[in-house]
């Protein structure tokens, strides 16, 4: 017989071609269209996103893994008696193995994530590493209400690794933030890595890079349509667009319709499309150190302590709660 978790699991996958459908129409048929950017992340879109964190361009992962290696030097004397890492978006997984590694008092590893092929993979790689560590990856929305397996102990520190708390509009930032306190429970800690503003060229080119390999994750997501909702767009006419707006501080990506068309999704909808018209498909909002602490702190969170590298790219911040 199934466990409720294993059925709950089923359950989340039965309807989740339903409620992309539904997504999907819903912000395509908004009078500024929309997609949200958790669809990135089929298999194909996981290895694109792979392929992002290698380019020279994008300076983030190499930077938070470079100064992970130096902040778990120190995350002990913070952290002493915290028995489980809950891990939000853990995609490939390289920063929590820099983490499981420094921190021995660790039995318990829970990655959540939309991507089941990656998160299956991060779990034989944690089990295999780890064999003392119990691990019990959750497929899950993290911007949804999720419960954590029973058996997870109370002492809990949760891991927000890459600044993807900057893809959720700076309201659903402080929403996720309540969540997962609620989450991880009274003596809750929060580790999240959050990028940090900068010249815009440095920025534009991060999110536009010259291989290419930004626009084509852009663009899997309607290739995903295609194939899962039996639609037809032509990737050939949209481009991927990505900017930096001042006055909102984010990475706005897009991609832009390069004719007048109509695209067909699932069979009987219809969806128009005028030549410069744009999906917005991302939203990578870059912060200060302090307007991250200041948000954090509408959560209900307090800064414990923070890194930021030499060239003040990136930060990473410890959270307590209140
Ligand atoms: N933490 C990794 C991966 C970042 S990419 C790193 O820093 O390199 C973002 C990850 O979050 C992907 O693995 C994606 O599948 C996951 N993700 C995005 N939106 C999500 C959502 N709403 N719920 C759960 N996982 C999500
Ligand atoms: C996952 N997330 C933090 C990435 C970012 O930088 O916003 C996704 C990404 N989009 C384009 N390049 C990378």
């Amino acid at each position: 017989m199934k466990s409720s978790a294993a059925k709950r699991q089923t359950e989340y996958l039965q309807t989740e071609r339903e409620q992309f459908l539904g997504d999907v129409l819903a912000g395509l048929q908004a009078d500024r269209k929309t997609l949200n950017p958790k669809y990135f992340y089929d298999a194909t879109g996981s290895q694109l996103f792979e392929q992002i964190t290698a380019l020279p361009e994008y300076y983030i992962t190499r930077t938070e893994t470079s100064m992970m290696r130096q902040v778990v030097k120190r995350l002990g004397e913070y952290c002493d008696g915290v028995q489980a890492i809950v891990e939000f978006g853990s995609g490939s997984g390289e920063r929590s193995d820099i983490l499981l590694s420094a921190l021995p008092g660790i039995t318990s590893y829970v990655p959540i994530d939309v991507s089941e092929e990656l998160l299956a993979s991060t779990a034989n790689g944690v089990n295999a590493s780890y064999p003392h560590i119990k691990v019990q990856p959750l497929i899950a929305d993290f911007t949804e209400s999720m419960q954590l397996p029973s058996a997870t102990p109370e002492r809990r520190l949760g891991y927000f690794p890459g600044s993807t708390i900057g893809n959720f509009l700076p309201a659903e930032a402080i929403g996720f933030l309540q969540n997962a306190r609620r989450l991880l429970g009274t003596h809750a800690k929060m580790l999240i890595g959050v990028d940090l503003t900068k010249a815009v060229k440095k920025l534009e080119c991060a999110y536009d890079d010259a291989a290419g390999v930004t626009g084509r994750f852009n663009k899997n997501v309607l290739t995903r349509i295609n194939e899962e909702l039996d639609a037809d767009f032509v990737l050939k006419n949209f481009a991927h667009q990505a900017f930096f707006d001042h006055d909102r501080s984010r990475i706005e990506m897009h991609l832009v319709s390069l004719a007048d068309q109509r695209v067909s999704i699932d069979g009987m909808h219809k969806v128009e499309f005028r030549a410069g018209e744009t999906i917005h498909t991302e939203n990578s909002h870059k912060y200060t150190v302090e307007g991250f602490r200041q948000l954090a702190s509408k959560a209900g969170w307090h800064s414990t302590t923070d890194w930021v590298d030499d060239e003040r790219l990136f930060s990473v911040h410890l959270l307590e709660t209140n």
